[in-house]
């Protein structure tokens, strides 16, 4: 008899990823976000440089990467997406609870990541275009004024709603392609331009005048700086930069092939991912302190300061074209990941097929993120304890959902799995890796991790401020 008419089983054919290098940059691309560009730089250089980044590794390493491998154990050993997973594990089913929370946080995190990536797309045209050729001409103050303007015009009306269903459209169509075809063909491809693109910027920012005092602002390790509330910055951003606690590690999990090394692949991401983002820094600072800015975060450092620094140096746009492809391809590979989170809960767990998934999943992040996410729409005005929603939906989901799906993980694989299972997993049968290590890695689980992300959480509510 034919093994595909076996009666019992319903056998699903599910996609994976084909090769370790295919993994690597799948979940290399999930982890590179906008986070490495406008939270890490900043934060590292106002809190100690070199002593946060120290800071930072430790807690990759206790929160991290502790998540990361238990979010692969679950997928690559049940090949089921976030829900599914506690079909087919021990335990008690109420941990399904994590798929479900995730596929919100999706949806939450969607609707205003996917307007940021607008943003970003359309600074990809206007540097394209030159919009910021003139502001050499000017004096600073009106050239900052002029980015100003550029970006408010940029967020208001019409028009980001237009490029945020952009957006949505081209992360729905490299889904629709599937793990292989999709997820898998963009990120081989893009992850190595913005690689590259990341290095080339780098190593131009180090022949500006004032390359050695942004180094020194980036890097100089300055202890006196690590203050409580830097030391618990770095643990949420340790867990946020690395994409956990909402299923996506998970899904992308169950599509690693049987041969990649858990453990390695885990460490090799939130390594090269610390890359990118001193990189970053590396190729932002030196610019601003050569124009005598002040360093700045968040929006205002991509959309404000970057336009027009670089705008200023010889070849600036190149440079400026360069930096927003670049952050369009963190945006987007970041994205993918995200949906691929409830678009594998659909296909699997509600049986409807990928497609249709995809556009009613996207659908509804389009037009709830276009509805309330922008200062214009419908529901800008709205305010939930003087927030507007953007940012209401980033606090719920990555104050509180986020980091309780995290602490639910640690709980569930810490103390639900039996350690041989886990043992079995993580060294393919004792193919790979280091029994010594995932010892340590499971003591680490229980009992450190989980107290570290309580604090975590008690930290993001405001309880500690
Ligand atoms: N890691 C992403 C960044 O640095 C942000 C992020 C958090 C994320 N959770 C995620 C991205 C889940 C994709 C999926 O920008």
């Amino acid at each position: 008899m034919n093994k595909q008419h076996e009666p019992m089983e319903k056998q699903v054919t599910r996609e994976t990823f084909s090769t370790s290098l295919a993994v690597f940059f799948a979940t290399l691309g999930s982890a590179v976000g906008l986070g490495n560009i406008w939270k890490f730089p900043y934060m590292t250089g106002m809190n100690g440089g070199a002593a946060f980044i120290l800071v930072y590794l430790f807690f990759v390493l206790l929160i991290g990467i502790p998540i990361m491998v238990s979010e692969f154990y679950l997928g690559r050993k049940t090949r089921k997406n976030a829900v599914g997973v506690f079909d087919v594990l021990k335990g008690p089913k109420s941990f399904k609870i994590i798929g479900y929370m995730g596929m919100v946080s999706a949806m939450l995190i969607m609707f205003f990541y996917s307007t940021v990536a607008g943003w970003v797309y359309s600074y990809v045209v206007k540097t394209i275009r030159g919009d910021f050729r003139f502001l050499k001409d000017l004096s600073i103050t009106d050239a900052k004024a002029q980015t100003t303007a550029v970006f408010d015009a940029t967020a208001s009306g019409i028009e980001p709603m237009i490029w945020q269903g952009l957006a949505v459209i081209v992360v729905a169509t490299i889904l629709m392609l599937g793990v292989k075809k999709g997820i898998e063909r963009v990120t081989k491809t893009l992850m190595p331009v913005l690689l590259t693109l990341i290095i080339l910027i780098a190593i131009r920012a180090m022949f500006l005048p004032g390359a050695a005092e942004g180094i020194s602002f980036l890097v100089k390790p300055d202890f006196s700086q690590l203050t409580t509330s830097s030391i618990l910055a770095a643990m949420g951003l340790a867990f946020f930069k690395l994409s956990l606690g909402m299923g996506t590690m998970v899904t992308y999990g169950s599509y690693f092939n049987k041969e990649n090394n858990l453990v390695g692949t885990s460490f090799k991401v939130a390594f090269s991912d610390v890359a990118v983002s001193i990189l970053a820094g590396l190729a932002i600072f030196p610019v601003v302190f050569t124009f005598g800015l002040a360093p700045e975060g968040g929006p205002g450092l991509l959309f404000n300061t970057i336009p027009l620094v670089f705008s200023l140096l010889p070849l600036g746009n190149l440079l400026l074209v360069s930096f927003f492809v670049l952050s369009a391809i963190a945006a987007t590979t970041a994205m993918v990941s995200m949906v691929e989170v409830p678009v594998a809960i659909f296909t699997e767990q509600f049986k409807i097929n990928r497609k249709l998934s995809v556009v009613m999943i996207t659908s509804v992040m389009f037009i709830i993120g276009v509805l309330t996410t922008h200062p214009d729409a419908l529901f800008g005005y709205v305010r939930i304890n003087g927030m507007n929603l953007f940012d209401s939906f980033d606090y719920l989901a990555s104050n509180v959902l986020m980091p309780l799906g995290g602490l639910l993980i640690t709980i569930f694989v810490g103390y639900y799995v039996k350690k041989n299972h886990i043992l079995a997993e993580l060294t393919n049968d004792g193919q790979v890796g280091n029994p010594k290590l995932i010892g340590a890695y499971h003591i680490i689980l229980r009992y450190i991790t989980p107290i570290l992300l309580i604090i975590v959480f008690l930290n993001a509510m405001g309880l500690f401020s």
